[in-house]
């Protein structure tokens, strides 16, 4: 280090100060005033070196140069800061006024997307059955042989079991893409003790060609009740309420006796409804039935005082009926010309 030049305190202090000052406030931006502060404050500024002189003066001198030498640096550093305040507060105001939004022009419009027909359907029925109080469950697509057909009352060698037995994993003997979503019924009351209300909406699969009415994957939505003293007047009655809510009050309900391995007696139940023609129509619509005491047997529920009923429907026919589409493979191919139809 070299002695620090001899200084003559006051005069040289207002130099310093005035100088320091003059430039403060001619700073025009904040970058200009950033170079201020490191000429006029920084390590190798006069008024920095002046604070380092003072250690060599006379004892006596010190006192009072400190003391000036301190006051002149809050001068600065106070000026400082107060310009940098106005120039921060000019440039937001400069920003503000360069970035201005007309907020009344008008906007390039967003294509917004809409949910597809099927989970619209699903949701609709999903409602209906909320409305009454139903639970509504989901389980694995993926699923044993067990709870596809063993606990369904459909045991190995059934002769319902080659009608759906189908699409299993390779190298998982044991595993198949599930055909209804009746095992997801099956895990349910696993876990779960009586009284029951609980629907199981889901994608299916099964060994089906595919033409306008049938697809190898496909949506079922099962209903499955559990409690004491269900009757087939009950499960009529949620049916034929559930059908009226969804295609209106006209809509009347008739069941044929059918099989299904898994209820007891089995029924189909067509829908009488009025198309948009006026004309009325008988379409089958769901299989349902009474729980088979086995069933109830292979979850560990007593059969003697427990009785439920159960249904199942394609999704995919539901949304055909309710919106007069004529073909399944229209909710498959993804044509924005159609899906666009159902916003
Ligand atoms: N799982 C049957 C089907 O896929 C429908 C059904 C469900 C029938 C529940 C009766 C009881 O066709």
């Amino acid at each position: 280090m070299y002695p620090a030049s001899p200084m003559s305190g006051a005069d040289d202090l207002e130099a310093i100060t005035g100088s320091a000052l003059a430039d403060v406030a001619a700073a025009g931006s904040l970058a200009a005033l950033e170079e201020a502060r490191v000429r006029h404050t920084g390590r190798r500024s006069p008024l920095a070196r002046l604070l380092a002189s003072i250690g060599s003066l006379p004892p006596e001198e010190r006192g009072p140069a400190g003391r000036g030498a301190n006051a002149a640096r809050r001068t600065v550093e106070e000026a400082l800061a107060a310009r940098e305040a106005e120039l921060e507060a000019d440039e937001l105001g400069a920003r503000l006024a360069a970035e201005r939004v007309d907020v009344t022009l008008p906007g390039d419009p967003e294509p917004s997307g809409s949910l597809h027909l099927i989970t619209q359907v699903r949701r609709d029925v999903e409602d209906i059955f909320l409305g009454m109080g139903w639970d509504i469950a989901d389980g694995p697509e993926i699923d044993d042989e067990y709870h596809n057909f063993t606990a369904l009352n459909t045991p190995e060698g059934h002769p319902a079991r080659s009608l759906s037995d189908t699409f299993f994993v390779e190298g998982h003997p044991d595993k198949l893409l599930r055909p209804q979503t009746s095992p997801v019924q099956i895990r349910v009351m696993e876990t779960q003790a009586p009284p029951v209300y609980v629907i199981c909406p889901g994608t299916t699969y099964r060994r089906d060609d595919i033409d306008a009415t049938h697809s190898p994957m496909f949506h079922q939505l099962e209903g499955l009740a559990v409690d004491e003293g269900l009757s087939m007047a009950d499960l009529k009655g949620t049916l034929l309420h559930f059908v009226r809510e969804l295609l209106g009050h006209s809509a009347d309900i008739r069941l044929r006796p059918h099989f299904f391995p898994f209820t007891e007696p089995s029924v189909e139940v067509d829908v009488l409804w009025t198309d948009r023609h006026g004309r009325p129509q008988w379409l089958e619509l769901l299989g349902a039935g009474m729980v088979d005491p086995n069933v109830f047997t292979s979850v560990g529920y007593d059969s003697e005082r427990w009785t439920g009923f159960a249904f199942g429907m394609g999704i995919d026919r539901v949304a055909m009926l309710r919106h007069d589409v004529p073909d399944l493979r229209l909710f498959f191919e993804n044509d924005l010309r159609f899906l666009a139809q159902f916003p």
